[in-house]
């Protein structure tokens, strides 16, 4: 069966805009840790992360929080740099996923360049690997980035789903959704586990769940963005009690 991995940045995102100081005032909420619990009673099977450079929403402290009262796996990612290998050989997440980072981005815009940054890389992946953590490399649905990530070894690849999700007429959808099924073949002949992710929303999700060989989805924005009207009427319901009886 498909795996879902949950990506609460985005709660970590909502904290930030208020707690970005103050992270251990009793008022910092959402609490990423109730966040992991509820994805996991919802059916997620790991929680991923991204502590980015600029930390702009997971805390290094978010991961070790969650990974202590939450028993799902965690899928930490990060870009390869000296510092983010150094925390997540301290954190032992059960998964990395290698993604490339660009300080000026909203989001990570494309697939790390495998065989433009070989060494480097390689080199993380070796590091994490005899760390007993498995390494997947977010790459674009391409043939060569595919077939570089096998050659270094890495355990999965996440196959970038930005330009199917972005797509905005049926017809460059239907060609992206062709790139990434012929990419997701490459996958499954190269020996790579795969994986997908980014922009997957309740919309375009089920036809990608449907290509052959896909074994997990990470998916963030849409869920916390759902999450988020799903839940408004109830706690607006909750706040309107308490202050109707003081
Ligand atoms: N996979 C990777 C490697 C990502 O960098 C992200 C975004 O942090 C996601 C999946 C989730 O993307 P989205 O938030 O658009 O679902």
């Amino acid at each position: 069966m498909l795996k879902l991995g949950v990506n609460i940045d985005h709660v970590s995102t909502l904290r930030q805009a208020r707690y970005a100081t103050m992270l251990d005032s009793p008022n910092a909420e959402p609490d990423i840790v109730a966040a992991a619990l509820a994805a996991r009673t919802g059916g997620a099977d790991s929680i991923t992360m991204h502590v980015r450079g600029d930390r702009r929403h997971v805390q290094e402290e978010d991961v070790s929080r969650v990974k202590k009262a939450c028993d799902l796996p965690i899928n930490f990612e990060i870009a390869s740099t000296a510092e983010m290998l150094e925390i997540a050989l301290r954190l032992a997440p059960d998964f990395v996923c290698l993604v490339p980072e660009n300080r000026q981005e909203i989001t990570t815009e494309g697939g790390l360049d495998v065989t433009g940054q070989h060494d480097r890389v390689s080199d993380a992946c070796q590091r994490l690997q005899q760390a007993g953590i498995e390494v997947s490399l977010f790459v674009d649905p391409v043939d060569e980035q595919i077939e570089a990530a096998a050659r270094l070894g890495a355990d999965a690849v996440e196959l970038h789903t930005g330009a199917y999700a972005d797509a905005v007429t049926d017809e460059a959808a239907d060609r992206e959704f062709d790139v990434l099924t012929a990419a997701a073949k490459t996958t499954r002949q190269a020996g790579l586990v795969l994986h997908m992710g980014h922009g997957l929303t309740y919309r375009n999700v089920r036809r990608v769940a449907a290509i052959e060989g896909v074994c997990e989805f990470n998916i963030g924005h849409s869920i916390v963005a759902r999450a988020v009207l799903v839940g408004l009427e109830r706690a607006v319901r909750e706040m309107k009690t308490l202050v109707s009886n003081p």
